[in-house]
């Protein structure tokens, strides 16, 4: 078999690069090891940038999103009993679109059926070859059987676990990490959202977020130990927790119900560099991982599939420099979003080795935020996405 991309892996990047692709004329395989089943089951983050919703309406998959998502104009920053809210169009003309990854990686599904993509779900194995010559090529095994697909360009969307990140010598790879001494306990279910914005609050017994994905599910997050296991969290436990942690203004709006889905998450930092090895590219979070306090991971993801469909439709164009840049335009954005992710997060939290001069600093931070329109600033565009 050939193809022009071979794109391992089928969750957002791999899905949203393969339909951009396939509308610019060009071919791809997208090989996934899970059912797609299992892939739709994943709940995820639900906020994205202006820039991402820009691009998944480029890709021809908008019209759910901007149908049945909800554009918030801003978000609230809790601190204790005081609420900071922080709005987007005011303080840089700009909002986000509350719709969550499991919707988008189902829309997109939905548009590649429709044009016929090739997708390849249950491959085992799979390596990469060849990656510094011009015919790179991939082998997998499916149902028992070898099988090899030629192409002329890899994109590696396997995510933070997948093969293609370690395709890249380890002497030639570069990585940086922080691991967060913390998890969040996430708990969907449906119920009303306690605001119709999301509420992050930074409170002496740890952080808290007030999300959704509609009207009628929300989705919230306490911080805890990485000690703690999701089976040691009632329901119960879990409400009387959240309320504790959130402004009393706000706590007693808070309707509770059965979890429909309850996990812990840890909390990473990591950047991989480069992002191009030879005819490989790496897209989200095979490259990087960023902590979920500035909704940034499905963004990064977009806009690193921004670039590449951008290097690959002007190389097949006749720009034989067009991927030259694709590392360094995607780190340097990649960067950025680390620095946000990381100073929200360090500001919302209680780490175990704070003492009170670190608290006083987060006081600032957040006293700041409410008093300077120059800080709501900074803090709305980095939030709603710097441009890509
Ligand atoms: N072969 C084939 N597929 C693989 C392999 C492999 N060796 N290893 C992993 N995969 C698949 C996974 O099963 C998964 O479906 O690659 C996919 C990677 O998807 P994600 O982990 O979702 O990563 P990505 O598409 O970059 O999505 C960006 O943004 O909100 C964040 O972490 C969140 O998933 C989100 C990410
Ligand atoms: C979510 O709704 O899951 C969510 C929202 C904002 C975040 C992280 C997660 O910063």
């Amino acid at each position: 078999m050939r193809s022009q991309v071979i794109i391992i892996g089928g969750g957002p990047s791999g899905l949203l690069l393969s339909q951009l692709l396939n509308r610019a004329g060009i071919a791809t395989v997208v090989l996934e090891r899970q059912s797609r089943d299992h892939v739709l089951g994943r709940i995820r983050a639900g906020v994205l940038e202006h820039g991402t919703a820009q691009l998944l309406r480029q890709a021809g998959v908008g019209a759910r999103m901007d149908a049945e998502g909800h554009p918030h104009d801003g978000c609230y920053l809790a601190h204790d009993q005081q609420m900071v809210r922080v709005d987007f169009t005011e303080s840089c003309g700009r909002q986000v679109m509350v719709y969550g990854q499991t919707e988008v990686t189902r829309d997109l599904y939905d548009a590649q059926d429709a044009m016929g993509a090739t997708h390849i779900h249950g491959v085992r194995d799979v390596v990469l070859h060849d990656l510094l010559t011009d015919a790179p090529f991939v082998t997998y095994e499916k149902d028992g059987r070898q099988h090899r697909i030629d192409g002329d360009f890899i994109a590696g969307c396997d995510g933070f676990h997948g093969v293609s990140r370690a395709s890249i010598p380890a002497e030639s790879r570069r990585e940086y990490e922080k691991i967060y001494p913390f998890g969040w306990l996430g708990v969907l279910s449906r119920t009303p959202p306690l605001m119709e914005e999301l509420v992050y609050a930074n409170h002496p017994r740890g952080f808290a977020l007030a999300s959704m994905r509609n009207d009628t599910l929300s989705r919230y997050y306490i911080q805890v130990p990485l000690s703690h296991r999701v089976e040691d969290w009632s329901d119960d436990a879990f409400w009387t927790e959240l309320r504790a942690r959130l402004p009393d203004s706000v706590a007693g709006r808070l309707v509770t119900g059965p979890s429909i889905e309850k996990s812990i998450a840890p909390l990473r930092s990591f950047v991989s560099e480069p992002m191009r090895w030879g005819r490989l590219f790496l897209c989200g979070d095979a490259a990087h991982i960023v902590p979920p306090t500035g909704a940034k991971g499905l963004n990064l993801a977009a806009s690193d599939v921004g670039y590449l469909f951008e290097g690959l439709v002007a190389h097949y164009g006749g720009d034989g420099e067009a991927l030259e840049h694709y590392s360094d335009r995607a780190l340097r954005r990649v960067w950025k979003a680390m620095r946000f992710s990381w100073s929200v997060t360090t500001m919302m939290h209680r780490f175990p080795d704070h003492g009170p001069y670190e608290q006083r600093m987060q006081q600032a931070e957040l006293d700041l935020l409410a008093s300077s329109a120059a800080a709501r600033q900074a803090f709305a565009e980095n939030y709603t996405g710097l441009a890509f």
